[in-house]
Parts: C-alpha cells; structure tokens; sequence
C-alpha cells in the first residue's frame, strides 16, 4: 500500500493546527474506559492532547514513518497495520476514534465495517472529517489531486451510505471546517 506520509511525517505535526479541544469531547468522557483507539493516529497528535484522559493509548496506523514520530513522543503503543484488518478481537474497545483519516483510505467501507466489529455494544466511534461542502476543503482536495495524493473526501451522506447496517445510531456534529459523527450502537 502507498504511503503518502512517508516524507511527510518529519513536518506533519508542524503543519497541522490542532484544537485545544474537540468538538466531541464531551461525547467521550461520557463513555467509561481508560483505553482508547486511535484509526490512523499518526505522529500520535491527537493521542497526545487526550494523555490526560486515557491511561493507555492504542494508535493503529499502516505508516512506520508516522509511527516513530508518535514513538519519540513516548507514545508506545503503535501497532503498523492496516485500519481494514485490525488485530482486535470484536466486541472490544469501547472508545474509538479516527480524525482526518477516512478520506485517505482505499477502503473506506471495510475499514468502518472493521471498526464496527471492534466497537463494544455500549461503545461509541467518532469519526472527525474536513466538510467538503466548504470552498476551502475543496481547494485542499484539487491540491492533494494535484500532488496525487491517495485522498477522496466524502460528505455526511456518502458516509452513512458506506455504513448502512442496522442497529447503528449516527449523530452528526458540524464545527468551522471539520464535522464529526458519532457512532453507536442503538
Ligand atoms: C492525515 S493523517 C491523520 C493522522 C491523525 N489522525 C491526526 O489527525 O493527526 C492520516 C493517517 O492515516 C494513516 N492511514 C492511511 N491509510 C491507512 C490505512 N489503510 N490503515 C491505517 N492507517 C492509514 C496515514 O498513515 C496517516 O498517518
């Protein structure tokens, strides 16, 4: 499989902005466990700003470049696999998460499907995207082609579609750029 973060991953953590806060915070500290899964955690970026909340992080991501960077952040729990077969028993991890992940991936629906497997029953999965609605997502989109980039960004629909199962709750939350969805089981 490609890895676009191969040369990237020195640089990422200086690019990207992150927030003080998430726009779903809130829905996970509602949820007890003091394990999370991080779905294409990277360089641990967001691992890192939930320490305080987690005793044990788990970050699954297919890039070993990604994976150091997190590691010499004393992020220790990396595991290099790809998010369509995760090396988890189902019914397993109660909090899972996967920001500025899904519209990298080849296979989106069989990663969702896959993390779905894993969810607990009385779990909850937050999914974190650019809104492609937004001018400046569609610019970032026509860059990322331009620089051919393995990235299609989908919107709220186009996700929903891909998780069309039933007994699945899926509540949108839209803030500035980005929109996330929470996702549990009814
Ligand atoms: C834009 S980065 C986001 C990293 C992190 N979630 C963050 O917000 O900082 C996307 C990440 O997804 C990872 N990724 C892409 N396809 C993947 C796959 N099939 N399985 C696991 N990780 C994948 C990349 O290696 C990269 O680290």
């Amino acid at each position: 499989m490609k890895d676009d973060f191969k040369f990237l991953a020195n640089y990422y953590d200086k690019l990207i902005h992150t927030q003080s806060n998430f726009m779903w915070s809130e829905v996970i500290d509602r949820v007890e466990s003091d394990i999370l899964l991080d779905v294409g955690g990277g360089t641990g970026r967001i691992i890192k700003q939930l320490s305080h909340r987690f005793k044990s992080s788990i970050n699954c991501d297919l890039s070993l470049p990604m994976l150091k960077i997190a590691k010499s952040k004393g992020h220790l729990d990396g595991i290099c696999c790809s998010s369509e077969y995760l090396p988890f028993e189902s019914n397993s991890k109660k909090i899972v998460i996967m920001v500025d992940t899904l519209h990298r991936l080849v296979e989106p629906k069989k990663t969702l499907l896959e993390i779905l497997r894993v969810l607990t029953k009385d779990g909850v999965f937050i999914i974190e995207e650019p809104n492609i609605e937004k001018w400046q997502i569609k610019i970032i989109s026509l860059i990322e082609k331009l620089f051919h980039m393995q990235s299609k960004f989908y919107n709220y629909a186009e996700i929903i579609e891909m998780i069309n199962i039933p007994g699945i709750e899926i509540t949108p939350i839209y803030l500035g750029n980005n929109f996330s969805l929470v996702i549990n089981y009814s």
